[in-house]
Parts: structure tokens; C-alpha cells; sequence
């Protein structure tokens, strides 16, 4: 028996010296002190021995317990610090390292235009109001006094992902669901993507974006979508923009405009942005077609409306230079890096 404890001891000591994890010294533990550990099933054994023979083996054996332990502890106080200090190797940081820069972004002319153009609107008392992208046909042309043979129905120029639901191919929707849930007097614009079956070209995008606007009140006339659009173009160009209106024909207005705007290039003398024209065209406008109205519940006898859309792409390209609307998709930072 004494033989036994001393190879148990001899085994541990040795085990204990090769362990490498608190793991293997644990398992140690066990094997030799746990509830069947050699030591254990020594203890339980005794019960068959003389007293004499008891006293002397259970002196031993707690002896060897003892240096075991002591073993144990040390091993396991050894290895903890082992760990501990592999833990912190592996999360050491260097806080001499230069740290690394990041580079700012910044906004996209489309952004910056629809910005600047919102201020303006602002300024001049008009609330913001936003609608899906994904709308009723009805919204987008039924109630837009779009009749059922308007060639803008046509399924080449609209995305329809139903017959009666379609990518909204003009923010003027949005002008059907303000008549809806607002009283006159109503003043608001509306920016917002616009969707539209067309080949990407140098000036054609599928998505393109569109600032709408709506102006319903007691004795609104013409004059007054001429003073508050010619206001538009002053705060937005610059105090020397002058405008000009040009008949033209929507289904949604009676009577329609286009308006144009002196060129913000050459001041009207003409150029390569204007095409020697002096004039740039920048939305188009009229009075709100009496149809419409009705659709929203507007009584026609005592209110009537302006409106106007302009379409944002052709601001942003015109005034920052761009010839390509290609470019404004395409995400490259050396491109949007020059709208700083
Ligand atoms: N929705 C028209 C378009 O996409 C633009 C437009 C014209 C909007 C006249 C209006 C308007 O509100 O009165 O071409």
C-alpha cells in the first residue's frame, strides 16, 4: 500500500509538472482526489484493516494528499498566470501606432440640389409632404385627368408591377393624396424618385427625381404661380434670373407652362449651357385642372390651384456642369467628391 501512495504521488507530481492547461491539472485532480480518485478508493479500502495498520496508512495517505495539494495549488496558480498573460499578449494594442484616417463623405449634388431648392420653399411657407414610389395607376394618371388612351400609359414608358400598381413615373401622385387629406388653403412641395421606362442615355435615367409643388387657396390665378415660380428661380439662380413662360399642355393643368429660366451661365447672352438660347427650361406648371381638383373633393366653385414640377437631374446638371446623368448613378467618389 505504501508503494501505491508513493507511485501516486510520484505519477501526480510528474503529470502535474507536464501539464500545460488549467484543464489538464484539473483532470489530475480528479483522477487522483476526485470522489473515484486512486487516493479516494485508497481511504475506502481501509475499512478492512487493523487499527494499527489503519492509523499508519491513513498518516501516509493524508500526506500524500497534502503534498498533492500543495502541487495542485501551485500548479494551478502557475497556469492562471500563464493564461492571464497569453490574454493580455493577444489583446495588446499599440498606442503608439498613428491612428488611420478615415475620409469624410459628403453629398450628392441630387441631395444638395433637392436642399437648396426646399430652403427655398420653405422660405416662402411651404410645408414638405412626401408619397410612395410604388403607386395606384389611379393616383399616377386616373385622377391626374390622364384618360385611359394618354400615351404616358403606354406600358414602354411605365413600370407596372400590376395593372392597377406601377412605379410612379412623376411626383404630381403626390398633389392626388394631398387634395385627399388636406383643406385648402393648401402650400406644398413634394421631392421625391421617379421611375420611367427609358434606355439610360446621356441625358435619360430610368430613375430620375422630381420637385412637385401645389398651391390651392381662394382666388389663386396664374399670376400667382408667375410671382411665386419667378421668386423660386430668383432665390435659387440668383437676384438678375428673369423667367419666362411658354404654353404648353398637361393633362393634370389648364392652362400649362413651361418655364424657363435666363441662363445662370451667361446671363442671357447665350453659351454652351444654354445653347445659345439664353433661356434654360426648368419645370413645368399651370393651373390645376378642375378634374383634379374634384378628385380631391375640392369645391371647384370656390378654390383653384397652381402646380408645377421641375425636374432636379436637369437643375443639378445644368448648374454644376454635368453632362453625363449617367454620372449621378454611378457612385464614384471622384465624381461626388467634386460637390463638396
Ligand atoms: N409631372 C410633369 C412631368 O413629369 C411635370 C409637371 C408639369 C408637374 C406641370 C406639374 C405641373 O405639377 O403642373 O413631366
Amino acid at each position: 500500500m505504501q508503494e501505491r501512495l508513493k507511485q501516486i504521488l510520484e505519477e501526480s507530481k510528474e503529470q502535474l509538472k507536464n501539464a500545460v492547461s488549467l484543464q489538464d491539472a484539473e483532470d489530475v485532480r480528479v483522477k487522483v482526489l476526485g470522489k473515484k480518485g486512486q487516493l479516494t478508493e485508497i481511504l475506502r479500502g481501509m475499512g478492512k484493516l487493523t487499527p494499527e495498520e489503519r492509523k499508519e496508512l491513513g498518516q501516509a495517505a493524508n500526506q500524500v494528499r497534502a503534498e498533492i495539494e500543495a502541487h495542485l495549488e501551485e500548479t494551478f496558480a502557475h497556469l492562471k498566470e500563464k493564461a492571464q498573460q497569453a490574454k493580455f499578449e493577444a489583446e495588446k494594442i499599440d498606442v503608439t501606432e498613428p491612428g488611420r484616417g478615415f475620409e469624410m463623405g459628403n453629398k450628392h449634388p441630387i441631395t444638395v440640389t433637392i436642399e437648396e431648392m426646399s430652403k427655398v420653399f420653405k422660405s416662402m411657407g411651404y410645408s414638405l409632404v412626401e408619397g410612395p414610389e410604388v403607386e395606384t395607376v389611379f393616383n399616377n394618371f386616373d385622377a391626374l385627368n390622364a384618360g385611359p388612351d394618354h400615351p404616358a400609359r403606354d406600358w414602354t414608358d411605365t413600370f407596372y408591377i400590376s395593372d392597377d400598381v406601377l412605379l410612379r413615373t412623376q411626383t404630381s401622385c403626390v398633389q392626388v393624396r394631398t387634395l385627399q387629406n388636406q383643406q385648402p388653403p393648401i402650400r406644398v412641395f413634394a421631392p421625391g424618385r421617379c421611375f420611367r421606362c427609358d434606355t439610360p442615355d446621356a441625358t435619360h435615367s430610368p430613375m430620375f427625381h422630381q420637385v412637385e409643388g401645389l398651391v390651392v387657396d381662394e382666388g389663386i390665378t396664374m399670376a400667382d404661380l408667375k410671382g411665386a415660380l419667378d421668386r423660386f428661380a430668383k432665390q435659387l439662380f440668383g437676384p438678375e434670373t428673369r423667367t419666362k413662360f411658354r404654353p404648353h399642355h398637361f393633362p393634370f393643368t389648364e392652362p400649362s407652362a413651361e418655364m424657363d429660366v435666363s441662363c445662370f451661365k451667361c446671363g442671357g447672352k447665350g453659351c454652351r449651357v444654354c445653347k445659345g438660347s439664353g433661356w434654360i427650361e426648368i419645370l413645368g406648371c399651370g393651373m390645376v385642372h378642375p378634374n383634379v381638383l374634384k378628385v380631391g373633393g375640392i369645391d371647384t366653385e370656390k378654390y383653384t390651384g397652381f402646380a408645377f414640377g421641375i425636374g432636379v437631374e436637369r437643375v443639378a446638371m445644368l448648374k454644376y456642369g454635368i453632362d453625363d446623368i449617367r454620372l449621378m448613378y454611378e457612385n464614384d467618389m471622384r465624381f461626388i467628391n467634386q460637390f463638396k
